[in-house]
């Protein structure tokens, strides 16, 4: 399924000559050296709260879909992605799964997807990317809570810039990735963090890890 998207600098950061390389460099080394959470920690985080029922956002080279177990032998997901090369590049990756795609926004109204509600929704180092909207970055926790179940949680992870600690070297690739564009993080913080799953969610949870903020909500308030 493919919504409207107009091209945009974001587009040419997810190509796929730039994917190849990305598990070695940002899902391993980066993970490690400059946020100072391993990937391990992130498999860890969907192997806790994936389910049968998943929808993907920005799932990049689908490493934790790929590395994560999944409740059932054959869950349904759904990816979503602005881009198209991380869909074709993710749904290659986990094909034993055989997923649905959605090129869409997270800074649009969604399309409607078929396969919604879901039980889960992953959304996993896609918040630093995205530039700030009108109304701050809880308005993709407001599009994503129609598409969960009541019951459902929605998780991810986030390298922030303020409220976790920082190192010399996280913060020069933090202000280098800005300049670049691939990081829009200059006012994200853990305080911002929970105001905005707060705003959308009746509970929730956010643990730091280095310099990402990792996150749970549930119980989407109406
Ligand atoms: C840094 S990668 C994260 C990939 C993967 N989730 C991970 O943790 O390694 C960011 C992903 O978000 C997608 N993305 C960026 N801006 C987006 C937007 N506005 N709407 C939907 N997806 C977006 C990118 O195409 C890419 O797949």
């Amino acid at each position: 399924m493919t919504a409207h998207v107009e091209p945009g600098a974001n587009q040419a950061f997810y190509r796929t000559s730039r994917l190849n390389g990305y598990d070695l460099v940002t899902v391993q080394a980066a993970n490690r050296l400059l946020w100072r959470c391993p990937p391990e920690r992130l498999v860890e985080h969907y192997n806790r709260h994936v389910s049968g029922r998943h929808l993907d956002i920005g799932p990049g080279t689908g490493h934790y879909l790929d590395r994560c177990r999944f409740p059932l032998s054959q869950p349904t997901i759904t990816l979503l992605d602005l881009n198209p090369d991380p869909l074709v590049f993710a749904a290659k990756r986990i094909a034993r799964y055989n997923p649905a795609t959605v090129q869409a926004d997270l800074l649009e109204d969604l399309p409607s997807i078929p396969q919604a509600p879901f039980d889960s929704i992953g959304i996993n180092y896609v918040l630093h990317c995205l530039p700030e909207p009108p109304a701050g970055k809880q308005e993709v926790f407001a599009r994503l809570k129609p598409l969960l179940n009541p019951g459902g949680v929605v998780f991810g992870s986030t390298v922030v810039t303020g409220g976790a600690p920082t190192t010399l070297l996280s913060s020069a690739f933090n202000a280098l990735y800005q300049r670049m564009g691939a990081f829009h993080n200059q006012t994200d913080t853990v305080d911002m963090l929970h105001d905005a799953l707060d705003a959308h969610f009746a509970s929730h949870a956010v643990e730091i890890r280095g310099s990402v903020a990792l996150f749970t909500a549930r119980r989407p308030l109406p």
